[in-house]
């Protein structure tokens, strides 16, 4: 009999279901909630009313565009966290009462083993290639900056991580700050495709072994067109494209060089990157560019499994489910320190 596992994911302001069957992706639903346009950033409160809203609708599209029916379903696996708690508990509270009342099991999962195990979501038809264990992914979004060695379906170490912005809260801050919108990082991709990245040097941190830093770029941002502004009013609208350029390549080049610094240390030549950021077309450029002069086989998720979904819930859930893993329903969602 075919195992066929749903996955949920709401830790924070997409509303996404999806099933697999027998590993192969059969459906990918995302709800994402424009309501947090408005005000440059999601607001946690906004974010469990719209997933509330959602969840029902986007997990009937889920099981229809399948063709499954809740009484296949072998299992169900959620997102435990890390994420906006009230967020995580509408996707928690659904799966535990949708496996209670199907009496299948519930699988919990990691958001973040989520997002490493990307490349191993099938498609029907799609040829994509697979890491091998242990392989290193670049792990990048609105909330995680990380390089995680990742020995197995169910365990992963992290080698480094942001000691305080994320690379994506970087873009996103810049970019509100340049005014150019919310989220970021997309716009900030999409105008420094058109710029010079060279044009305009942004102050890189110096941190210590593998760990990232973030803030200091986006202030070193902030005093620059500070500055340049008071000398030219139209500073900021003559020169938007070679800001996004220069800034954007500040960014890869920090990301690039700790994770240069990890493939060498740990001699791991099986290169992955996952989160949101690694939707961006000039990292996805120098990550396959690093690889071929270093001799890594580089694993590029397709973008439309780089944000936030619930097939890589599924994929991960599905591992879990294999290896015996039941979650019992009086569990709660976590915040910050992830559930196995
Ligand atoms: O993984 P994700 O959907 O959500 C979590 O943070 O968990 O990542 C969202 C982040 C946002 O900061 C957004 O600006 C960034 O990913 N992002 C991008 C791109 N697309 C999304 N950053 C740079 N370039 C992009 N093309």
């Amino acid at each position: 009999m075919a195992d066929i596992i749903l996955g949920i994911e709401s830790s924070c302001d997409d509303t996404s279901a999806a099933v697999i069957r027998d590993g192969v992706l059969m459906s990918n639903v995302i709800a994402s909630q424009d309501v947090h346009r408005a005000y440059g950033g999601v607001v946690p409160e906004l974010a469990s009313r719209a997933h509330e809203l959602n969840i029902v609708p986007v997990v009937s599209e889920a099981l229809s565009r399948a063709g499954v029916k809740p009484s296949e379903l072998t299992a169900i696996a959620f997102t435990r966290g890390p994420g906006l708690l009230g967020s995580l508990l509408v996707g928690t509270s659904f799966a535990k009462a949708a496996a209670l009342s199907l009496g299948i099991p519930c699988v919990m999962v990691n958001h973040l083993q989520g997002h490493l195990l990307a490349s191993f979501i099938k498609e029907q038809g799609v040829d994509s290639p697979q890491p091998e264990f242990p392989y290193l992914c670049l792990l990048v979004s609105g909330g995680n900056s990380q390089i995680v060695r990742v020995d197995s379906p169910l365990e992963f170490t992290i080698l480094g991580q942001t000691i305080d912005d994320a690379v994506g809260e970087a873009f996103d801050k810049c970019s509100k700050m340049l005014g150019l919108g919310y989220p970021g990082g997309p716009v900030i991709d999409r105008l420094a495709a058109g710029g010079d990245p060279s044009r305009f040097k942004f102050a890189k941190p110096s941190v210590p072994g593998l760990d990232y830093s973030f803030s200091g770029v986006k202030t070193s941002l902030l005093y620059f067109v500070r500055d340049r502004l008071a000398e030219d009013p139209a500073f900021l609208e003559n020169n938007k494209e070679d800001l996004c350029a220069s800034f954007q390549k500040t960014l890869i080049d920090i990301l690039m060089g700790k994770l240069v610094k990890a493939a060498s240390q740990t001699g791991i030549k099986d290169i992955a990157i996952g989160g949101g950021v690694s939707a961006n077309s000039a990292l996805r450029a120098r990550v396959t560019a690093e690889g071929v002069k270093r001799g890594w086989r580089t694993f590029l998720p397709a973008r439309k499994f780089t944000t936030d979904n619930a097939a890589m819930i599924a994929v991960a859930g599905w591992y879990r489910y294999l290896a015996g893993e039941r979650t019992p329903l009086d569990i709660a969602p976590v915040s910050r320190v992830a559930g196995r």
